[in-house]
């Protein structure tokens, strides 16, 4: 089912005591709400929140995440962690491939393709970032550098796996710089997203993903890019770790 996403990127801020307050809080906010069977809300929080955050939320209605797992199952890797170690804190999803991972971390294509192996072998749901950078977009190479980014994440996944996966359109120009981009620049890409999924999954598969945008999504811009046809929710940073903020982002889908 296509479902309708609002999830956290909380990245490398706040201790485990802070986030377990903004849970909390998102929390209590859900608690005395319906939510949809189609409407998501996850958190991706640090590793060492994993297991507080997971304790502190009611599972049926927020689903917690990692922002990244191991391209290894298991051995001598100083300080990685795997896919299975995720899983075992409780968390269900997994977010692979932000454009932080590949500009900082050396995630490429490769990487990339072997950490969704792994998410799958653990039954994790992958959230799989894509983007292209502001040269690119200048360059008018956005379109190819995005199928690019998912044909090789893509190409060896089976459709089952590939059912349990989230997409997330981030363009890094937009991502942490106030520079949210327009509806219809977003829209255009999540067609263009969706068209590619079709092509490798056929088009019953294409309609069914959840296509998030992420890149400066705030309380004030949610509801005008959630309202675009193939945008099925958000990815979001910084506004993610102000409650109020991401509860009028959670409100506006
Ligand atoms: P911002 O919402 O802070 O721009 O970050 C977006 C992001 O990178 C989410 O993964």
């Amino acid at each position: 089912m296509r479902k309708n996403v609002i999830a956290a990127n909380w990245k490398m801020n706040t201790l485990p005591k802070e986030g377990v307050e903004i849970a909390n809080k998102i929390n209590h906010y859900l608690a005395d709400k319906e939510l949809p069977v189609n409407k998501k809300i996850v958190l991706g929080v640090p590793y060492t929140h994993l297991i507080k955050v997971v304790d502190t939320v009611d599972y049926t209605k927020i689903a917690v995440a990692a922002q990244n797992c191991s391209q290894f199952e298991s051995g001598a890797y100083t300080g990685e962690v795997s896919a299975a170690m995720i899983k075992s804190c409780g968390a269900q999803y997994v977010i692979i491939g932000h454009s932080e991972r590949r500009q900082y971390f050396g995630d490429t294509d490769e990487v990339i393709s072997q950490k969704l192996s792994q998410a799958y072998k653990n039954a994790l749901f992958p959230i799989f970032c894509c983007g292209e950078t502001l040269r690119q977009r200048e360059e008018n190479v956005h379109f190819k550098v995005v199928e690019n980014q998912l044909v090789s994440a893509f190409i060896r996944v089976d459709r089952f796996n590939f059912e349990r996966t989230i997409i997330a359109y981030e363009p890094v120009w937009a991502i942490g710089t106030g520079v949210t981009a327009t509806p219809e620049q977003a829209q255009e890409m999540h067609i263009f997203i969706r068209n590619v999924i079709a092509k490798i999954y056929g088009h019953d598969v294409a309609d069914q993903t959840s296509i998030l945008y992420g890149g400066s999504v705030n309380g004030a811009n949610a509801k005008s890019l959630f309202e675009c046809d193939d945008i099925d929710g958000g990815l979001v940073g910084g506004a993610s770790l102000k409650p109020d903020e991401f509860i009028k982002i959670i409100e506006s889908i």
